[in-house]
C-alpha cells in the first residue's frame, strides 16, 4: 500500500546531511586556522624536544615514507586533471579519482609534519622558515581545493542538467595545480638541500 501523498515524511526519508570541512568558505576557513595552529604548535615543539640518532634516523625514514605516500598521490591527482584536460576521462572521472586520493594526501602530509618535527629543523635558519611557509601553503591550497571540487562536482551530469564549466573555474583548478607543484617542489628542494648540510 503506498503512502498518503501529505503524510509527513519520515525522519528515514530524509536523511540529515552532516557539514563537511569543504561544504563553505566559513568550514574551509576553520579548517585553515586549525591546521595555522597545529603547524605552529609541530615547530613548538620541535624546538623543545631531544632527540637522539635512532630517533633521529627513524623519523627521516617515515618523512620519506611520508613523501612518497603524500606527494605521490598529489601527482596522482593531478594526473587525472591532465587526463581530463587532454580529453582522455571525463569531469566526473577525474573528479572522483582525486576525491578517493584525499586520504593519502592528508595522511602523507600529516606525517611529513608529525616526523618533521623530529628532524631538529633548524628554525633560525631562513631557508627552514621558507619551507614552513611552503609546507602551510600548501596545507591552504589542499584545504580550498576540496572546495573547488565540490563546486566542480555540482557541474558534471549530462549536458542538458549540468551546469556549463566556467572559464572561472578552469583558472581556479589551474591555478591550484600550480600552487600546489611550486609548494610541493620547493619543500623537496629545501628539504634535500637541508639534509646534505
Ligand atoms: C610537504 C611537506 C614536506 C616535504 C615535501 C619535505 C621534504 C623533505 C625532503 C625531500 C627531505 C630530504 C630527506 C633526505 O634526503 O635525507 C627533508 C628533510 C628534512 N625535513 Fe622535510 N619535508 C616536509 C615537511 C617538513 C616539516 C613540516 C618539517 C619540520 C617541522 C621538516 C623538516 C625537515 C628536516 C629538519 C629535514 C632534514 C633531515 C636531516 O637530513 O637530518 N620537513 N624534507
Amino acid at each position: 500500500m503506498s503512502a498518503h501523498p501529505e503524510s509527513p515524511v519520515s525522519p528515514e526519508a530524509t536523511p540529515v546531511r552532516r557539514l563537511g570541512v569543504y561544504d563553505t568558505w566559513w568550514t574551509v576557513g576553520s579548517a585553515a586556522v586549525a591546521a595555522c595552529l597545529g603547524l605552529t604548535a609541530c615547530a613548538w615543539i620541535s624546538a623543545h624536544l631531544h632527540v637522539d640518532a635512532t630517533l633521529h634516523t627513524a623519523a627521516l625514514f617515515v618523512h620519506l615514507a611520508s613523501l612518497v605516500l603524500g606527494f605521490g598521490a598529489v601527482l596522482a591527482a593531478d594526473y587525472h586533471a591532465l587526463l581530463w584536460m587532454t580529453g582522455r576521462c571525463s569531469l566526473s572521472d577525474a573528479l572522483v579519482g582525486t576525491h578517493r586520493l584525499h586520504v593519502p594526501i592528508w595522511a602523507g602530509l600529516a606525517g611529513l609534519v608529525a616526523s618533521g618535527a623530529l628532524l631538529q629543523p633548524d628554525l633560525d635558519s631562513p631557508v627552514t622558515r621558507v619551507k614552513l611557509a611552503l609546507v602551510l601553503a600548501l596545507t591552504l591550497n589542499g584545504l580550498q581545493a576540496g572546495l573547488l571540487t565540490r563546486r566542480l562536482a555540482g557541474r558534471t551530469g549530462r549536458p542538458l542538467t549540468g551546469r556549463p564549466l566556467t572559464g572561472r573555474l578552469v583558472a581556479w583548478g589551474a591555478a591550484t595545480a600550480l600552487v600546489s607543484q611550486l609548494c610541493w617542489w620547493g619543500a623537496v628542494v629545501i628539504g634535500f638541500r637541508n639534509s646534505q648540510r
